[in-house]
């Protein structure tokens, strides 16, 4: 392990899967800390080691590796039984945390009414295409003041009382829909979910500013995507959190200062899962092939998802919004063989005239028609590809272009799933750290 890195956040700039999971994992050996901050197990983070796949839902991303110290921040919700299969899983594959997992007393519950509640709203005509797995109402319920914490789960005469709130507010509104367990059932139920897991519940804040004090390495993973933000993405299509870099800082407690470099991940194209705003949507055999090629169906619910030529407006705001240093670029192998790629570099609105302002409203949103510029393919594959000079010239030309058009440099360039599979741009602020 070659020590030390600078403080590293890694976030999602386009509409989330851009491939955050495999940069975490990528460069996890170089951190001691590495922490999720906000979402739950919406995400699904895909680590390939040898052929082999790995999802992680709500455990790190560096739970790969046995010297890193996995921290699960305040601004996370978690579903304590979907964490515990996924303790298990990493169990059986080898990969042991016991000893190295905090996770924050002051978290969010994802609690079963809160899941109902979700796939009730889901029924009905006005569909956002959640996951399903209750992250809205258990953000919500936070919002409102009447969730519950991990920190309660350390006291269980008092734990009934606390789910008593939301129960009583889901019973209500979805009547015989409902189809909840008793609230004494879910108390026992979540007492015996946390058992195992009780003493990895403790002061993340206190745990991560002291790391960041005696000097040790932080890597903090993003979850979803910038134009999934809450305040910042296409609302209402949006997930319930901050996942742009503001919800850091809330979602672990640590001060801005302790952030070095921001690392922006983006796929080459662009993808969507679930409804909502998506200009460069393609709906022929050119969007097909990018499915398929790009194996896009989500690693959280299996559905199909959107795809698009890169749209570097929506990309841009995202690089604006966070600060981003560098892009790791992904999945720049899916184009190999396409006679011809596409870069959105504007669009143009009802009127008429060409823009690159991201509207606020979805009704301004459905106005717009895509200003694409297209690049030659290239015949020699990318994929492997481990070195800039092996990159055929017309790849160069499109990422080159593509960079240009974020005003962002590229820092990784990803020509595979697997580990291996990718490379460090020269002269950036990653060169040295995958040696
Ligand atoms: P995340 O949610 O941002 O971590 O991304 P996901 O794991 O949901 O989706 C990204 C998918 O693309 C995963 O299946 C990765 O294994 C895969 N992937 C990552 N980088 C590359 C790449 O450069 N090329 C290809 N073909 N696949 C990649
Ligand atoms: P990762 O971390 C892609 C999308 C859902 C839906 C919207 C709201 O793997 O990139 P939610 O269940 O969060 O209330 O759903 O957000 N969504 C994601 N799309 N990747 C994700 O996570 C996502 N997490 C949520 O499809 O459109
Ligand atoms: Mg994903």
């Amino acid at each position: 392990m070659n020590r030390p890195a600078p403080n590293l956040a890694i976030l999602g700039l386009q509409w989330g899967d851009e491939g955050k999971g495999k940069l975490v994992d990528l460069l996890s050996p170089r951190y001691r800390q590495v922490v999720r901050f906000q979402g739950g197990n919406n995400a699904g983070h895909t680590v390939v080691v040898d052929g082999q796949s790995i999802a992680l839902h709500q455990v790190p991303s560096g739970a790969l590796h046995p010297e890193c110290f996995l921290v699960v921040g305040s601004g996370v919700v978690l579903n304590l039984e979907v964490f515990q299969q996924e303790l298990d899983r990493l169990k059986q594959r080898g990969f042991e945390v016991t000893g190295r997992l905090l996770m924050s007393e002051k978290a969010h519950l994802i609690l079963p009414y809160h899941i109902a509640l979700d796939r009730w709203r889901e029924g009905g005509a006005s569909k956002i295409g959640t996951t399903g797995r209750g992250i809205g109402p258990a953000y919500e319920m936070k919002a409102a003041r009447m969730g519950v914490r991990l920190a309660d789960l350390k006291h269980p005469d008092t734990l009934r009382d606390k789910l008593r709130q939301g129960y009583d507010e889901v019973s209500i509104r979805l009547g015989q829909d409902a189809d909840l367990p008793t609230l004494d059932a879910m108390t026992e139920n979540l007492l015996q979910q946390a058992q195992p897991i009780l003493p990895c519940i403790g002061d993340a804040q206190d745990h991560l500013y002291k790391a960041w004090k005696r000097g040790e390495t932080i890597l903090f993973e993003g979850a979803q995507a910038t134009l999934l933000d809450l305040d910042h993405g296409t609302y209402p299509f949006v997930t319930s959190s901050n996942c742009s870099l503001g919800g850091l800082f809330t979602g672990t407690g640590l001060s801005p200062k302790a952030l070095d470099k921001v690392l922006g991940v983006g796929k080459a194209y662009t993808t969507r899962v679930g409804a909502g705003p998506f200009p460069s949507e393609l709906f022929d055999s050119v969007g097909d092939r990018l499915r398929e090629v790009g194996r896009e169906f989500g690693t959280t619910t299996g559905r199909p998802r959107r795809c698009g030529w890169f749209d570097a407006p929506i990309t841009a705001h995202a690089c604006r919004l966070n600060g981003v240093d560098g892009i790791g670029l992904m999945k720049l192998d899916v184009l190999d063989g396409f006679p011809e790629v596409g870069i959105v570099l504007g669009y143009r609105d009802g009127e008429g005239r060409v823009t690159t302002r991201i509207p606020t409203c979805i009704s301004d949103w459905d106005q717009l028609k895509v200003e694409v510029k297209y690049f030659k393919g290239w015949t020699e594959p990318t994929r492997g590809i481990k070195e800039l000079s092996k990159l055929p010239k017309e790849a160069r030309v499109y990422v080159e272009a593509l960079a240009e058009s974020i005003e962002t440099p590229i820092a990784y360039l990803s020509t595979g799933p697997d580990r291996v599979e990718g490379f460090v741009y020269p002269g950036t602020f990653l060169e040295g750290m995958l040696d």
